[in-house]
């Protein structure tokens, strides 16, 4: 082991880090455009009772046991293991966390440098500097690549100056930060002719959709996704929590405030699709459902920002900025996984493993920028729809089946006495053994055999 293990300062501190892990560009653009193409406030409905059931108890998991090793994925589930199959199903899963998480953060590198790009466009306009700002906003190879790179440099910047004073000093700024835009652009899109049509789409139930399988899928897709799990991000997270701390009420109030940034965010986005349609701009597809993911944000939002006039720059601006600060306090936490691992078992130093695994996953980002067609659809699928529910299921096997109660119980207790009273105890190991492993294998079956 090498230098002391670093560790949150205070609860706010975990509490913005985990938060900002959770909110990103899966809440602002993933669970608004969700939700509208299946059946709006019926999929609010689904997601807020998934969530609760399913993302929490997975989310507690990771916590719990990272708490417990305060260590790094692989560290942590060697150290539950009680055989040698265990041990190496702890290995394995470990590793393939890591390996996960770094081609998320590849991808998730590439859309966040569009959109510093499209920022930076938007400042570009509001100085006159015209020509500068439409090369920001044309895609291309070398505007991709040198975003690409920057955001990787800010990431790598945030992660080596430590657990404190670098990711919890980042996040506890830049999240209430993201709050406070996001509701200031949520008042000023409802002024505008169509926002209503677009409250409406998202607010008005379809309930017989409820029970549409697509839409089940859709919305525990998109509760693991936003409350990166599986890929041990929250386990690392957990690691560096005080045993002080009172872990079912932390991991509560992350998955609240996960979920509410995520239900804030529909209220901009579809008020804001709708005001575009409004102005004539196309926001369904060739299929007619929702323009969503890339498309709504580099597409739809600024042909609707560039149509507003003056007051659309600062509205640009103001909403990328959200972006980049929504990805920012998401991609430090992915990178945290794989450094962690290196600084606590190969004694390296932070910088020297935040720039070799940052530098890394960066030529893995260009690759995918430039075979972006092949690529970059296959990276996301493979990583978040196929390897994030697997390994979470394997997390849920570890902490329901390989970890025996007594452990859990002990390691619950620090901070939260009296626990095998409460609530959480009645009903979180039944969850965790039974209805995780089962549900995420549900999905799992599903979307492979779909
Ligand atoms: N939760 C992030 C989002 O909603 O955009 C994505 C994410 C972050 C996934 C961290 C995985 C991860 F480890």
């Amino acid at each position: 082991m090498s230098a002391p293990r670093g560790e949150f300062s205070s609860r706010f501190g975990f509490l913005m880090a985990a938060s900002g892990s959770a909110v990103g560009l899966g809440n602002i653009w993933g669970f608004p455009t969700n939700a509208a193409s299946n059946g709006g406030a019926a999929f609010l409905f689904t997601y807020l009772i998934l969530a609760f059931a399913l993302a929490y108890p997975a989310l507690m998991a990771e916590l719990i046991i990272g708490r417990h090793a305060k260590a790094n994925a692989v560290t942590a589930l060697r150290g539950l293991s009680t055989s040698p199959a265990s041990r190496a199903l702890g290995t394995t899963v470990g590793f393939a966390g890591m390996i996960t998480v770094s081609f998320i953060l590849s991808f998730y590198a590439i859309v966040s440098g569009w959109m510093m790009a499209y920022m930076l466009a938007a400042g570009a306009d509001i100085v006159g500097a015209n020509a500068l700002s439409s090369w920001l906003q044309t895609p291309g190879l070398t505007r991709d690549s040198l975003f690409t790179v920057v955001f990787m440099m800010l990431t790598i910047a945030v992660v080596v100056a430590g657990v404190k004073h670098g990711i919890e000093k980042w996040a506890s700024r830049l999240m209430p930060s993201l709050v406070v835009i996001l509701v200031a652009l949520i008042a000023y899109v409802m002024t505008l002719d169509g926002a209503m049509d677009g409250l409406r789409l998202y607010l008005v139930p379809d309930f017989s959709r409820v029970a549409d399988t697509g839409l089940l899928l859709s919305a525990m897709g998109q509760a693991f996704f936003s409350l990166s799990l599986g890929v041990g991000t929250m386990l690392i997270y957990g690691s560096y929590i005080s045993k002080r701390e009172n872990l079912p009420a932390l991991g509560g109030m992350v998955t609240l405030l996960d979920i509410a940034i995520a239900v804030t965010a529909g209220l901009l986005i579809l008020p804001a699709m709708m005001v575009a349609l409004n102005n004539g701009i196309q926001i369904y597809d060739d299929q007619g459902g929702l323009v969503a993911g890339p498309g709504l944000i580099i597409a739809v939002l600024p042909a609707l920002f560039e149509q507003m006039g003056g007051a659309g720059m600062l509205v640009a601006l103001a909403f990328f900025v959200l972006m980049t600060i929504a990805s920012l306090t998401s991609s430090i936490s992915m990178l945290e996984v794989p450094l962690s691992y290196l600084v606590e078992t190969r004694s390296v130093s932070r910088r020297k493993a935040g720039v070799v695994l940052g530098a890394g996953i960066a030529v893995i980002s260009l690759i995918i920028v430039f075979n972006f067609n092949v690529l970059f659809d296959l990276v996301v699928s493979l990583t978040t729809e196929y390897s994030q529910p697997l390994l979470g299921f394997f997390f849920a096997i570890f902490a329901g089946w390989i970890w025996n109660r007594n452990g859990i119980l002990t390691e619950i207790k620090q901070g939260c006495e009296g626990a095998e009273y409460g609530l959480f105890w009645r009903i979180w190991p039944f969850y965790i053994r039974f209805i995780c492993p089962l549900a995420i294998l549900a999905v799992y079956v599903q979307m492979l055999f779909a």
